[in-house]
Order: structure tokens, then sequence, then C-alpha cells
């Protein structure tokens, strides 16, 4: 078995190759029990496919909400409820089928269950693909808050099959996109100019694995997010906090939709204080505005964002911390910013 992507602790294989991967693991480790968590969309268009992948008998299906307002406390309650019930025990395996609240959550639950049992993740949404199943962090959110609660805690396997991206619709297609994006501007030229020139985005084997190629160096760096890991969260300060703000209102934001604004702010900031060329700052601009919808942000909600940011998890000793960039690929950490140039970023993805 050649791995398509190695981390130090688990793989990342794509397609028919890794559900091979995934019957060896099973047949070969002695589980107790397998659960396989799903949540209403996957149970109704991943599930079949999965089952047709894999030659694994016997599994109990754990159901979860989708939705991020979803990915709280109150669901890794049913979980833990739910697999306990079932007998569920220290050396049960949990498989994760579904977009980044399914692989958070249930990498969640599988890391206290017991201090902790054994989990794969199969992402079914481009931005679990790319993003929220690789790298080992879990987590829920804690009130509106994004994943303040979580832990570092490695799957044994992740698959990653672009089949089941047939089953997304296009705006989720393009949340997952954001972070495609994001990868090429904190990694290299090649790929973002690669990126950047695209009217129409593709969504194939490459780009999916080159993507998660950027963030897997990155993490096998530093893993526990003392820098280097910092950069994956570019254009995450602003755009958590409009992700936070929007949540159960009716202006509610795909993950991607507010990480494009982040970067769009962000960007913006990184001309003023590190003169990031300010021809690429417009031509991202150009770009993300012809992807996504424009977004309304009311002045009292600008204020709100910048109140929201005082609880990112990047934050230190009362400080908010961005990652900046002064060039693609030359990030720069943990730099405070003033509260004008943020309105005025704000101001200007508004413009
Ligand atoms: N999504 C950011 C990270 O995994 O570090």
């Amino acid at each position: 078995m050649n791995i398509d992507i190695s981390a130090k602790e688990y793989s990342v294989i794509f397609s028919k190759k890794g559900f091979n991967y995934l019957n060896n693991i099973v047949k070969n480790s002695n589980y107790s029990k397998v659960f396989l968590h799903v949540d209403n969309n996957t149970k109704k268009y991943c599930l079949d496919h999965f089952l047709k992948q894999t030659n694994l008998k016997n599994l109990e299906l754990i159901e979860s909400k989708d939705g991020e307002e979803n990915k709280n406390i109150n669901s890794c309650l049913s979980l833990w409820d739910l697999i306990s019930s079932l007998g569920g025990d220290r050396k049960s395996l949990v498989i994760n089928l579904g977009g980044g609240v399914v692989t958070d959550m249930g990498g969640f639950i599988a890391s206290t269950f017991k201090r902790g049992i054994d989990y794969i993740n199969v992402p079914t949404t481009l931005l679990s693909m790319v993003d929220a199943s690789v790298g080992g962090k879990t987590g829920i959110d804690f009130g509106i808050l994004k994943n303040q609660i979580g832990t570092f805690y490695d799957p044994k396997l992740v698959i990653v099959d672009p089949f089941f991206l047939n089953t997304l619709p296009k705006e989720e297609l393009l949340s997952g996109y954001a972070e495609v994006f994001k990868h090429s501007m904190i990694n290299d030229n090649n790929q973002f100019n690669e990126l950047i020139i695209k009217k129409e985005i593709s969504f194939d084997h490459q780009t999916i694995y080159k993507s998660i190629l950027v963030k897997n160096e990155i993490v096998l760096k530093d893993k526990k997010e003392i820098k280097e890991r910092k950069s994956l969260n570019y254009g995450h300060t602003i755009g958590h906090a409009i992700e936070s703000l929007f949540l159960n209102t009716n202006k509610k934001l795909l993950h991607g939709e507010a990480i494009s604004i982040g970067i769009i702010s962000e960007t913006y900031i990184s001309s003023k204080l590190f003169n990031f060329p300010e021809n690429k700052l417009k031509s991202i601009k150009s770009h993300l505005n012809s992807l996504y919808k424009k977004v309304e942000i009311n002045e009292l909600e600008i204020y709100d964002i910048i109140d929201l940011l005082k609880h990112d998890k990047k934050n230190s000793h009362g400080k908010v911390n961005f990652i900046l960039l002064e060039d693609i690929g030359k990030p720069v950490y943990d730099k405070q910013v003033p509260k004008d140039l943020i309105i005025e970023s704000l101001k200007y993805y508004l413009s």
C-alpha cells in the first residue's frame, strides 16, 4: 500500500485505496465495536457510497444534526450517550463520515470518550477534505464562539474521495475553496498564480491533493501551533468573528464566505502594515468578489466584529494577534493591529 500523504501519526489516502486501507485496519485491529458517525445529510447522500466502497459489517450508526449551530456540547452529550448505550468501550472505533462539523465534533467525542478511542475521518465536503479532517484538531463551538473547546488528537487515517463532492451544492464547494485559496496564499506564488487567473474554479483530485500537502507540511513543522501553524489562520481572525456574529441570524454565512471577507480585510491590513503588494491585493479582492456574494455589514456590526475579536484563539495576554503577509508565502506572526485600521479594512471590503 503506498500512502498518498503521510503525516507523522496518520495517513491521508485517496479514494478506493483509502477504503481498502480502512478495511485492513478494521480487519487487523480487533475493535470491539465500529461506530459510523453521520449527520442527516451524509446519511442520505454519502452512506450508500461509503458502504459500497468498504466491506465493513456490523457498523453501529450514530447520527448528529447537520450545521454549525449543532457543533456544541449538547450534540456531544447525545453522541457519548449513544456510544455508551450501544456498548462502546476503550477498544471501539469511530468513523466520521461528513463535513467539518462531523469530523471536528466526531474527533472530539472520540478523543474524550474513556480518555480517547481511535477514530478515522472520511471527509465529504471540500472544506473538510482540505482543512478540517487533517491536522489533528478536534473541537466544538462554545455559544457563538467557534472551536473554543477541543483537543489535539490525531485520526488513525483520513480517506479523501472526491466522489463525495458530487453530492454537494455549489455554495458548499465555494465554502471549501476559500481554504484552498488561503493555502495558496500562505504557500507560494506558483499555486497562487494558478488559482487567481481562473474564472471557473475546479475541485479535482490534483487541486485537493496540493492543498492538503500545504497544510500537512505546516502541521509537520508545528503541530501544536506555536508558530508556523498559525499561518493556517490567515483570514480567520476577522473571518471567524464575522461567522460568529451572523451565526444564528438570517445573515448566516458559510465558513468560506466569512473567510473570504477575512482574507480581503487582512490582506488590506497586510498592505498597510507590511507592504503586501498593492496589485496582488486588488487581484485577490476582485477574484474573491467574483466568486462570493457581497455581504452588507453595517456600522454597528463592524463594532460587534471588533468586540468578537477578543475571543480569537490566537490571542494572548489580552492582545488580539493577527497573522499577516509581507507577500504571498511570507507570513508574519502575532501582529497587533490598531482598531481604526481594522475598521478601514472592513470598509475596503465593502467598497
Ligand atoms: N484550520 C487551521 C488549523 O488546522 O490549524
